[in-house]
């Protein structure tokens, strides 16, 4: 029996290299290993976005393409929406039946969201009460398919940990029958945007899986590069170099990170030279992701189709595990 693994991701528009690089890359990997379920998060989405879904739908088709371009394979692995799972938001009231508030009021990730949301004008700075319970429908997420591991960003892991506790309450209260669940993190190196910061939409500092060969170009040409090099044959210092080295060094084979490095350090090549290399090199890489994006995009029938699919099967599992929840808890059935 392969151990099960279940991630999602909120839908909260087309993803970029720090999703594909920090997450996705990852789940490419596992999915021949373990039985792995991947959903997009649609209700996570609008614990923040309730007051503009206009683009909810066509967000949750954006995300699953960027997937499916990337390598997640719907022959592998169940791909599928948590709205079409309605099993989850059953299990999320049971769950919240037995999660004391102090443990959501708690969760530091949480804070940081409601901190973000705050500095929002009108309505849709709220927090609210689903926004309170985002821990709670998550660990409803992992739980639903009596998950063994979870693979996320750093970034999770506190919520991970409250999924956890809620687990061991569960078994305490009504019988063993779930499985702690454990977050797994990549050792890949995380990926700073155009600027140097943490690479994310909102801060406009991103490159795209969808973005087109010349807009990725362009971007490039703004990364940050070493502040204290003035004219091009200053001699360079990749070490101080704040974007296009460290992209080399993710993108770069051995011989080029060091070919970089040498001729940078000699003054023989330029910063505007250095991120021409540097976006070709990224684009080349991202080819065969983009030539299934287009593919995709072009057959949305298909993608619908995978969709649905992948949400039945989802269903099949999760309706398994309620059943027996029912059981546990005594509810009338
Ligand atoms: N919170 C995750 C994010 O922001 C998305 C998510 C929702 C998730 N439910 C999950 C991830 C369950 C892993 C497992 O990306």
């Amino acid at each position: 029996m392969k151990k099960v693994i279940v991630s999602g991701m909120r839908t909260t528009g087309k993803l970029h290299l720090g999703h594909y690089l920090g997450v996705i890359k990852n789940w490419v990997k596992l999915q021949d290993d373990y039985d792995c379920y991947f959903f997009a998060a649609d209700w996570h989405a609008l614990t923040t976005k309730y007051d503009d879904t206009n683009e909810l739908r066509q967000n949750t088709i954006d995300v699953i393409t960027d997937w499916l371009a990337c390598g997640i394979d719907p022959e592998k692995s169940v791909i599928y929406v948590q709205s079409l799972v309605p099993e989850v938001a059953e299990l999320n009231v049971y769950l919240g039946m037995i999660t004391p508030q102090n443990w959501v009021e708690r969760d530091p990730t949480l804070k940081d969201m409601a901190k973000i949301l705050k500095t929002k004008e009108g309505q849709g700075s709220q927090v609210n009460y689903g926004l309170m319970g985002y821990p709670v429908l998550m660990s409803a997420d992992i739980m639903m398919m009596n998950a063994d591991l979870v693979p996320v960003g750093s970034d999770q892991v506190a919520h991970i940990e409250i999924t956890r506790d809620i687990t061991r309450r569960f078994n305490n209260l009504y019988g063993e029958f779930f499985h702690e669940a454990q977050p797994l993190l990549n050792e890949c190196a995380l990926i700073c945007g155009l600027d140097g910061n943490k690479m994310g939409k909102s801060f406009k500092n991103d490159i795209k899986i969808s973005d087109t060969e010349e807009e990725t170009a362009k971007k490039i040409m703004t990364a940050i590069t070493d502040r204290s090099r003035l004219r091009k044959d200053d001699l360079g210092h990749p070490d101080e170099c704040e974007v296009a080295f460290k992209y080399w060094q993710i993108f770069g084979s051995d011989e080029e990170i060091a070919r970089v490095k040498e001729e940078c350090e000699k003054g023989l090549r330029g910063c505007a030279q250095c991120k021409r290399e540097l976006g070709a090199k990224i684009n080349s890489i991202l080819a065969p992701i983009r030539e299934r994006r287009r593919y995709y995009e072009q057959n949305p029938q298909l993608v619908e189709e995978i969709i649905r699919t992948g949400s039945q099967k989802a269903r099949q599992r999760a309706g398994e595990v309620l059943d027996k929840v029912k059981d546990l808890v005594k509810i009338y059935k």
